[in-house]
């Protein structure tokens, strides 16, 4: 264990959120039991976590989808490697649905009996640098940077909660085989949200009736998200984590290429020759600007 500085703590070779992290958790994470009907939602940070956790619970719990419940999207999918609120995981009912930003070598074990289900959302890590960027400079408990230069730096160096982006991923996808893993990007969610969806419904084995995916496909555009407090984190930013401006939100743009309305030329060259050394025969596609196909 590491304490890298005021916002980070490193435990074996990875970034924690050092305010959210309780290091007895930790050291427990790799014997934590998983249950065969388990979902795990696994993200690198600002790769479209929130989404996702609110496209689950709108698949699994029929009172989200009609509205009869009125539960937050991070009480429904809570994450493993944070308990913000301590509940008592072993009791939740199946199947439990747990959100992760953990590297594919620090997740329970039991996950590798292959029964339980991971749901790997990636983003095009331009997109994900830009978002980071604007939301480390937002909540209190993430460094603040102050230029994008400086971001781009320490986002290369791994040097911010998730570590190295290119680790994560890879990571993930080169050990793919010891999980029952399916990998899917926030770029297919967001060029075509109603199939993404029927494709995450048959990895889970969850059979909707049409109008049972539309109600998921509604509720989880980022208009509708952005304006459902239960939805966009807004309670727990402003009582557990804390803002340091009024005017933020967890839903900023929710779109794919906001990184050319920020990255200069030659950051974005600097970018593209890092990527290329990091990402070598990697064969998963990236989506760089919303009108590619
Ligand atoms: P931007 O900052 O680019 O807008 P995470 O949940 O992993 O922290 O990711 C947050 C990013 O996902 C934010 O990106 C946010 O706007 C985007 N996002 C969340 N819900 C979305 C939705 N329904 N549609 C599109 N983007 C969404």
């Amino acid at each position: 264990m590491d304490n890298m500085n005021e916002y980070l703590i490193n435990f074996k070779g990875y970034n924690f959120e050092k305010a959210l992290a309780n290091i007895e958790d930790l050291e427990k994470m790799e014997d934590f039991e998983i249950r065969d009907d388990d979902v795990f939602i696994i993200t690198y940070p600002k790769s479209g976590t929130i989404w996702t956790q609110q496209i689950l619970s709108l698949i699994y719990y029929e009172g989200h989808r009609n509205n009869t419940e009125n539960i937050s999207t991070i009480d429904r999918a809570p994450f493993l490697e944070y308990n913000i609120y301590n509940l008592d995981y072993a009791k939740m009912s199946s199947p439990r649905i747990f959100t992760s930003h953990l590297p594919y070598y620090l997740v329970p074990k039991g996950l590798k009996e292959k029964k339980a289900k991971i749901l790997y959302i990636y983003r095009n890590p331009k997109d994900v640098l830009i978002s980071f960027f604007h939301f480390s400079n937002w909540v209190v408990t993430l460094e603040a940077t102050d230029t994008i230069d400086h971001y781009l730096e320490k986002f290369l160096d791994g040097k911010v909660v998730g570590s190295r982006w290119f680790d994560h991923i890879r990571g993930w996808y080169e050990h793919r085989h010891d999980f029952n893993i399916m990998f899917l990007s926030y770029e297919d969610l967001k060029k075509d949200l109603r199939s993404s969806v029927l494709k995450i419904c048959s990895f889970l084995k969850k059979e909707l009736s049409e109008e049972d995916v539309d109600a998921v496909v509604r509720q989880a555009t980022f208009q509708n998200m952005k304006y459902d407090p239960l939805a966009n984190y807004h309670y727990i930013v402003n009582n557990k984590v804390g803002a340091r401006k009024k005017d933020g939100c967890f839903l900023r743009k929710g779109t794919i290429g906001d990184w050319k309305n920020h990255l200069t030329v030659e950051q974005n060259e600097r970018f593209d020759m890092i990527f290329k050394s990091n990402m070598k025969n990697f064969p998963l596609k990236f989506i760089w600007d919303i009108n590619e196909q």
